[in-house]
């Protein structure tokens, strides 16, 4: 494990919620202890569905609250590189070399672009945002990552990762690692949905108050037939329950409540008066991490200059690295002085 590097990261859009929690930033706390990681706040692909300058204004905020929450939630800044996507020139140099590995229809094939499309009401689909999976795939790459913890949803998107990193190496050479997926559980929304997701507003998010937590598990879906306490309820399936498997750690307690539920002999007041403790339980450490890092002036800054400085180095050689096997001059070249003057046959 040592010699494996992990990259995984988010987009700048809000907070990160419990469905981040259980979908990777909980391996990658666990995998930084053994693997070399990078951790990237991916600003650019906030812009592949809102370019515009009011969304643009956000992403500053939004990067601070995210750094917030993986110090909070344990990721460890001296040992990964917490970085922004857009501060690193070998993020947009790669993005386009791989622009030229990929077809249109197998983009066209990834489910989630037309998804982000139509969540963002957008009418047509924009270029950057077909090329989202490309533009990750750079991401990945960039600093030759072998595992990129991510929840099911975006398992096609690193699926594309291997197909270009394949490509590139059938064509100039053994460059790239095939990176692999850790893939954590996708958490269903307060709501029922199948997703938690912030556009939705069916989360719980990691920096929600005691009282707000509270309200959201008061009013989340629970089995919808179950009108008085008395009648036996459905665990299966039930957000409610499932919150408790992922965040409540008395296990003996929800061994019991299902079983009540199930005979119809506790209410669901109950269930989730005890589910709101669990959750705060378990958020209460993150919560003080979290308020004494905001406390601590320019230290969040100082953070990303590290990060970024780290992720920059380590992206130029990898680019210089890409160029040399392409046999591309690159943008290092003498301009114009790149490419022999003559070619080989004819000196
Ligand atoms: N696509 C990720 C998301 O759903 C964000 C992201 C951008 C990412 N680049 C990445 C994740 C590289 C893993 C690896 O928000």
């Amino acid at each position: 494990m040592r010699d494996k590097r992990v990259l995984t990261g988010d987009r700048p859009t809000g907070e990160l919620h419990l469905g981040h929690y259980v979908g990777s930033l909980q391996n990658r706390v666990r995998l930084q202890h053994d693997c070399e990681s990078f951790f990237i706040i991916a600003d650019l692909h906030v812009l592949s569905t809102r370019p515009e300058k009011r969304h643009v204004a956000q992403i500053g905020h939004h990067i601070r609250q995210i750094v917030l929450d993986y110090l909070a939630v344990g990721i460890d800044p001296e040992k990964s590189t917490i970085f922004v996507q857009s501060a690193i020139p070998g993020t947009y140099q790669l993005n386009l070399l791989f622009e030229m590995l990929v077809s249109v229809p197998r983009l066209e094939r990834v489910p989630t672009i037309k998804e982000m499309a139509a969540n963002a009401h957008l009418d047509s689909l924009p270029f950057g945002l077909l090329g989202y999976p490309v533009l990750q795939a750079a991401d990945i790459l960039l600093p030759r990552a072998h595992l990129v913890p991510v929840s099911k949803d975006n398992e096609a998107h690193v699926e594309v990762t291997r197909e270009i990193a394949r490509k590139f190496n059938r064509l100039y050479g053994e460059v790239f690692p095939e990176p692999q997926a850790v893939l954590g559980e996708l958490l269903v929304g307060t709501d029922g949905k199948a997703k938690a997701s912030k556009s939705r507003g069916n989360v719980i998010t990691l920096s929600d108050d005691a009282e707000t937590v509270r309200e959201k598990v008061r009013r989340m879906y629970t089995d919808p037939r179950r009108v008085r306490p008395d009648i036996p309820g459905r665990v299966e399936g039930n957000p409610v329950f499932i919150y408790h498997e992922a965040f409540n750690e008395d296990r003996a307690q929800v061994a019991e409540l299902k079983d009540r539920y199930r005979q119809g002999k506790v209410g669901d007041v109950e269930v989730k008066r005890l589910l709101a403790r669990a959750i705060n339980r378990f958020l209460d450490p993150i919560r003080m991490r979290r308020r004494r890092y905001a406390a601590q002036p320019g230290l969040v800054q100082d953070i990303l200059r590290d990060g970024n400085r780290r992720m920059r180095e380590e992206a130029a050689q990898t680019m210089s690295v890409v160029y040399d096997a392409m046999g591309l001059p690159g943008p290092d070249a003498a301009a114009g002085a790149g490419y022999p003057a003559a070619s080989p046959a004819e000196s």
